[in-house]
Order: structure tokens, then C-alpha cells, then sequence
């Protein structure tokens, strides 16, 4: 099963939380509190997601963090790169040269398809949708299968 790990998860909490007020300056107390996660958790996040350039920091007494960009300008998929790295969804498709059944494997390909797939979903969803409540949202996903990539139509909050 695809699951996403819970540092993941909470990311998508903490960036969730600053979108509902981007323009504002949140600390991290502030977003510990408001979002129920351990200091450190939120502090270490809040790190990645600055570095990964999801967030900007403004130090100081009124200092605090918010969104680099608007909510709809970043995606749920900029939120799992930032923290987990690249898509990929086996080892062996995501570096060429790693596996030892490389030159005979039938499957390195499609999985890199399927990997493409997801993360093209997963750019549909911005932080503007994360923030709207999800009750009676109806999922409508239709994948086209085009070649030589499935492409992912995805409506969100339609
Ligand atoms: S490339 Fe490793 S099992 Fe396919």
C-alpha cells in the first residue's frame, strides 16, 4: 500500500495552516500550538520547507514564516519533494545503474509511468484546496492514456 510517512503528512498540515492567512507571519510556537504537533517536529519542518524555498522567514521580535508563494501556486507535490525527495516509486527506477537486474528488467519503465502519473496528480492539488474543506468533494481523475506518458486530468473543488 502507498502511504505517505508521517513527517510527510504533518508538512502538509503545517503548510495547509499557513495558507489559510498567507500573508501573515506565524512563529513556531505559534503553528505548534494552532496545528497540535511537537515544537521540534514543526521546527524541524518548517527548516525543509524554508530550504526547499516553499517558505520564506523573516527573523526578528515580530518575525515568523509564510508562504514563499501563493496558496495556488504550490502544490501538494512541491510539499512531498521538499520533504521526501523525488518522486520515485521503486529504487530502481529512480537512478539509473542501482540494480542488478537492470539490463533484463521489463518493468523499470512503466514504473517510471506510473511515478510520473502520481506526481502529475499530485501537482493538481495546490494549497488553495488543501485549505477548502473537503466534505462533498467528489473525486473526478480520468487518466488519458497517451503514449508515451499516461497523462492525469484531475478537477479539484469543481
Ligand atoms: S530495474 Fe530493478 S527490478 Fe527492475
Amino acid at each position: 500500500m502507498f502511504r505517505l510517512n508521517k513527517l510527510t503528512d504533518y508538512a502538509t498540515v503545517v503548510m495547509t495552516l499557513l495558507a489559510s492567512e498567507p500573508q501573515r507571519l506565524c512563529g513556531a510556537p505559534e503553528i505548534a500550538e494552532r496545528a497540535r504537533l511537537e515544537p521540534p517536529t514543526v521546527a524541524k519542518l518548517l527548516k525543509m520547507l524554508a530550504r526547499a524555498g516553499l517558505l520564506e522567514s523573516v527573523r526578528g521580535a515580530h518575525g515568523g514564516y509564510r508562504l514563499a508563494r501563493e496558496p495556488d501556486e504550490i502544490s501538494v507535490a512541491d510539499i512531498l519533494v521538499a520533504i521526501d525527495g523525488p518522486f520515485a516509486m521503486t529504487e530502481c527506477s529512480m537512478h539509473p545503474g542501482q540494480c542488478s537486474h537492470e539490463s533484463h528488467c521489463q518493468v523499470r519503465g512503466n514504473w517510471r509511468k506510473i511515478g510520473y502519473a502520481i506526481e502529475t496528480a499530485l501537482r493538481a492539488v495546490t494549497l488553495t484546496d488543501m485549505v477548502a474543506p473537503a466534505q462533498g468533494w467528489t473525486p473526478k481523475v480520468t487518466v488519458e492514456r497517451a503514449q508515451p506518458m499516461p497523462r492525469v486530468v484531475m478537477e479539484t473543488n469543481a
